[in-house]
């Protein structure tokens, strides 16, 4: 099991970040100097990853020319002997083979992901949810890739959720296998108090096969009339190996403002230029 591709859903409407995303796509949203979206790809290069698919949808052009070569730009910045910056810019178009294919309706995750049936193929392959952001020390994505090879499973990452956000997420059936990973039996979307399993929520993460394919395809719509993968993959959980990596490391939602502030602030503390100020200027506001 080698898994080099990678499936990035990157078609929601962004509706808890506006007015900002109604014509900037949320995952181009600034982080410090990079948008949201550089993040998860280059923690899917570093987990070994060659080819990435996103979804797109008509509004998000702006993410196919940030990964492409600028040469008026490059140009200017040669020019200019501004090396730091030309090689930070070319280095966004030569991080990875990047393709797109458009979700032409908005129908939910599930839906999204089928979208990526001709890119995948036949070979296992990993999604990296565009609003998630992880801060890790061994890439998340790369912890997960180890579970799934070492079981020759599907992998979903995974960390206990507080009793009140189960419902905002997912909740697997777990029984353990060895520290910090899983067998899954079962899961459901954004189960209520009495559905759900476990405080185990999916994060985000996930390695699978090709045969989800054949069952999203079949997949009703499912909690807030959407396609869910969740709903896909507890039929999957029944037919092949399937194991939950409780991942180490810090995961941000960035879809939302105060995630996306969290996201910004940790982020600012550990960024060479900024962390020295941003201390000074917290301290300088406790008066
Ligand atoms: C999606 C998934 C859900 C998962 C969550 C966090 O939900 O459907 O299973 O727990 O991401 O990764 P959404 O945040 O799109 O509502």
């Amino acid at each position: 099991m080698k898994i080099k591709k990678a499936v990035i859903p990157a078609a929601g409407l962004g509706t808890r970040m506006l007015p900002a995303t109604k014509t900037i796509p949320k995952e181009m949203l600034p982080l410090l100097d990079k948008p949201v979206i550089q993040y998860i790809i280059e923690e899917a290069v570093d987990a070994g990853i060659e080819d990435i698919l996103i979804i797109t949808n008509r509004a998000k052009s702006a993410m196919d020319d940030y990964f492409d070569y600028h040469p008026e730009l490059e140009e200017r910045l040669a020019r200019d002997g501004k090396t730091k910056e030309l090689e930070a810019v070319r280095r966004t178009a030569d991080m990875a083979n990047i393709f797109y294919v458009r979700q032409k309706e908005t129908k939910g995750l599930g839906h999204a992901i089928w979208r990526a049936k001709d890119f995948v193929g036949d070979d296992a392959f990993a999604i990296l949810l565009g609003d998630d952001i992880m801060r890790a020390e061994v890439p998340v994505m790369k912890q997960l890739i180890d579970a799934a090879e070492k079981y020759h499973a599907c992998c979903v990452g995974t960390q206990a959720v507080a009793d009140d956000a189960v419902g905002r997420y997912s909740s697997l059936k777990v029984s353990p296998l060895e520290e910090r990973i899983y067998k899954v039996t079962d899961m459901n979307e954004k189960p209520t108090p009495a559905e759900k399993f476990s405080n185990y929520a999916i994060l985000g993460r996930y390695v699978l096969t090709s045969s989800i394919f054949p069952i999203l395809e079949n997949t009703p719509p499912g909690k807030g009339g959407e396609i869910q993968l969740t709903d896909g993959l507890r039929q999957l959980c029944r037919t092949e190996p399937f194991v939950a990596k409780v991942f180490e490391g810090r995961r941000y939602d960035t879809g939302n403002l105060c995630g996306f502030l969290e996201a910004t602030l940790d982020f600012a503390l550990d960024f060479p230029e900024t962390g020295d100020f941003l201390r000074e200027y917290i301290q300088s506001k406790r008066v």
